[in-house]
Order: structure tokens, then sequence, then C-alpha cells
């Protein structure tokens, strides 16, 4: 097989990237990405000289661009990672999430059809359901109705990604996840940031009453679930996908807390996120069933794994908390 992976710089495209070079020797990778704030180089280290993998900076709405790779490197698979990937930046700038989300996604989707590719992965979200009350679960056939800028923008997405499977028989499948966790994630998103400020006993801005719930996945566990859509899937299908493992905000932070041995007055209560989704759960039973999937790190392993791979790897995080984030984190929580 040869890939063109987008965002396989960003946190779960390079999870996906290694995963792969490790586990699939036969496959061979393009990865194409902007190297935004989000992408990082320093997440591909010791892969960037591996024969099967070759790194290209570039955007996702350079069509020219892709056609060359695509004629280069003899892709006919695409999985299209690359996004702007965080709720509250889509709430203050939505521009930049309707560019890359969906007109990236155009161009990606015109290219394919043009070079009639063997399929075409899009990576989406739960979050384009919208959502939940305290009871039941996503399935593939829950209304969409996303409710931020960002999951307006993926859902528009998918809603082209499934256009072009049914307009133009386009050899596609959608995946939405629920929120992934684990090595490499930036720390704008909850846990990684929770960890970073509790390791310098600074305060965990917990948004409103933190009885919000997510559904966890440990991202390997998502890039295993990706694989097996792309190898087994049926054309033309969503997967859902999910970690059966539903937490309020505070109980993760309470885990985090506890592991890292910091107290509970780091927790500060702050203004909420407008808008803010209550609760996500995801049915993922048609991925396993179907594609003979399931999580293989509960959630308990996967979250101390993840604080210790922070605590370890503080070089990595310092190389991003210093600069332009620190404007970012003021920006974001100074007045809140
Ligand atoms: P991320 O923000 O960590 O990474 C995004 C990557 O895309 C970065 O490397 C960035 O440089 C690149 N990128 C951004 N704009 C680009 C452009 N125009 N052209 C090329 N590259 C570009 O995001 P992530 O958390 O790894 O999410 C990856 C995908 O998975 C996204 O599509 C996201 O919607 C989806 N997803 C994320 C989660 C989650 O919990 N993080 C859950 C479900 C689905
Ligand atoms: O559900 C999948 C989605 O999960 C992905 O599509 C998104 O790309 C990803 O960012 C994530 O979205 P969330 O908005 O759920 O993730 P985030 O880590 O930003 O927030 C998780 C929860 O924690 C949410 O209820 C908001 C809350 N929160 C977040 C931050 C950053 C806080 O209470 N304080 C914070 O500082």
């Amino acid at each position: 097989m040869n890939l063109l992976v987008t965002g396989g710089a960003g946190f779960i495209g390079s999870n996906f990237v290694r995963m792969v070079l490790r586990d699939h020797p036969d496959c061979r990778i393009v990865n194409l990405d902007k190297l935004t704030y989000a992408g990082n180089l320093e997440n591909l280290a010791g892969y960037m000289e591996n024969p099967n993998h070759m790194f290209v900076r570039g955007d996702i709405c350079d069509a020219d661009l892709i056609s060359q790779l695509m004629d280069e490197y003899g892709i006919n698979v695409m999985i299209n990672f690359a996004a702007e990937s965080h709720v509250d930046r889509s709430l203050v700038d939505p521009g930049v999430f309707i560019d890359t989300n969906v007109t990236g996604t155009l161009t990606l989707l015109k290219v394919a059809l043009e070079r009639k590719i063997d399929r075409f992965l899009q990576v989406s979200t739960d979050e384009v359901y919208g959502s939940l009350g305290p009871d039941g679960f996503f399935t593939e056939q829950s209304p969409i109705q996303p409710n931020s800028p960002y999951s307006a923008s993926k859902a528009a997405a998918d809603h082209l990604v499934h256009a072009f499977g049914h307009s133009w028989g386009l050899k596609v499948n959608i995946t939405r996840c629920s929120n992934n966790y684990g090595e490499y994630q930036f720390p704008e998103k909850m846990i990684p940031l929770m960890i970073h400020n509790a390791m310098h006993d600074k305060e965990l801005p917990v948004y409103g009453d933190g009885l919000y719930i997510r559904d966890w996945l440990y991202v390997y566990d998502h890039c295993t679930a990706i694989w097996q859509v792309l190898t087994k899937g049926r054309i033309g299908e969503v997967y859902n996908i999910g970690g059966n493992n539903e937490k309020t905000n505070l109980e993760v932070v309470g885990l985090i807390l506890e592991h890292l041995g910091k107290p509970s007055t780091l927790i500060r209560h702050v203004k909420d996120r407008p808008g803010h989704d209550r609760r996500y759960a995801i049915d993922s039973g048609k991925t396993m069933q179907e594609l003979g999937w399931s999580p293989s790190v509960t959630f308990e392993e996967g979250i101390a794994r993840t604080i210790d791979w922070y605590r370890s790897n503080t070089e990595w995080l310092n190389h991003i908390v210093s600069g332009a984030y620190q404007q970012y984190y003021e920006s974001m929580y100074r007045d809140r």
C-alpha cells in the first residue's frame, strides 16, 4: 500500500505513522503536513530516516502539490488526519477551520477522484453528533448536529466525503472517534494541559462545574481501529470508535492529581466554554462486531502511561510551552 497520510506530524497522525512503520513494513507513507502550531517533527523522532517514510511540508489546500505527490509516489490510499482540531480555538477564530477542515478535505477528495484511488479514509469525530443527555449513545445513525465551529467544519467535511462516494463512486470511509489521550498530545487539550500544570504546581482550570462527560480512548487504540477500517471496512460505511469509558472532567483531573501526588486545591473552576457539549458517549458495536476491533488498554493503564510519558519527556514539552504557547495560554485563561 502506498499511503498519503495528511496531518502526520500532529498527535494522532504521528501515532498512526509510527504504528504503521513499525507494524506494517510493506507500506510506504508520504506524510503531508503543514506544520502549524500543532505539527511537530519531534513527534516523528527516530522515524524521519525510515526508507518507507517521506515527510513533505505542505498544505492540504494545495491541489498541485497533492497531485504531484500522488503521481510521484503512486499513492493508492489517502488518510486525512490534517485539521484544526481544538474547539476553544474555533470559538475565537473559526475561519482557518473552514479553510483546512472543509476546503482542504474538498481539495483532497477532488484529487482522489481524478486518480480513482482505492480508498479515501476521513478521520472524523464524535463531536459531529452534538451533545447527549444523561442516557444513550451515539450510533452511526445518530443525526449530525454539530455545536461548535470546529465540529460544524468536521461535519461539513463528512458530508462532502459522503457526497463524493454517493455521487461518483469514490471509495470512502469515515471514522468517528471519541476523545483521544496519550503520548505526543499538544498541551492545549484537557489531559496534557492538566498534567503539565499539575507538574508545575499551577492551577488546573476546570470549565464550569466540571461534570461534563467525555468517552476517553487511548490513542494507540484509535490507530488500530483506523487500520481495521482501512483494511477490512466496507466501502462507503461510517464506523464509530470509542473507549466505552465515560468520565467527568473532575474524575479525570482527580486521577491526574492522585498519580502525580498533587493536592486537589490546585483545581480552579473557571468560566465555562460557550456552548459546551455536556456529554459524549459512543456505541462502537458496529466496528467491534464487523471488524473484530476492541480497545487494548484500560483507562487506568493508559492514563498512568501517559502521565509517566509527559514526566519523562520534559524536553519535548518545554519546546512547546515556551514561546507562542505562553501567549495562547494567557489569552485563553487570563480573564477566565
Ligand atoms: P492535531 O491538532 O494534533 O494535529 C493536526 C495536524 O494537522 C498537525 O500536524 C497540523 O500541522 C496539521 N495541519 C493542520 N492544517 C493543515 C493543513 N492545512 N495542511 C496540512 N496539514 C495541516 O490533531 P489531532 O488531535 O491529532 O487530530 C487529528 C484528526 O483526528 C483531526 O482530523 C481531528 O478532527 C480528529 N479527531 C481528533 C480527536 C482527538 O481527541 N484529538 C478525536 C477524534 C477525531
Ligand atoms: O470528542 C472528540 C474530540 O475531542 C475531538 O474531535 C477534538 O479534536 C478534541 O479536541 C476533543 O474535543 P474536546 O473539546 O472534548 O477536548 P478538550 O480536551 O478541549 O476538552 C475536554 C473536556 O475538558 C471538555 O469538556 C472541556 C474541558 N476542559 C478543557 C480544557 C482545555 C476544561 O475543563 N479545561 C480546559 O482547560
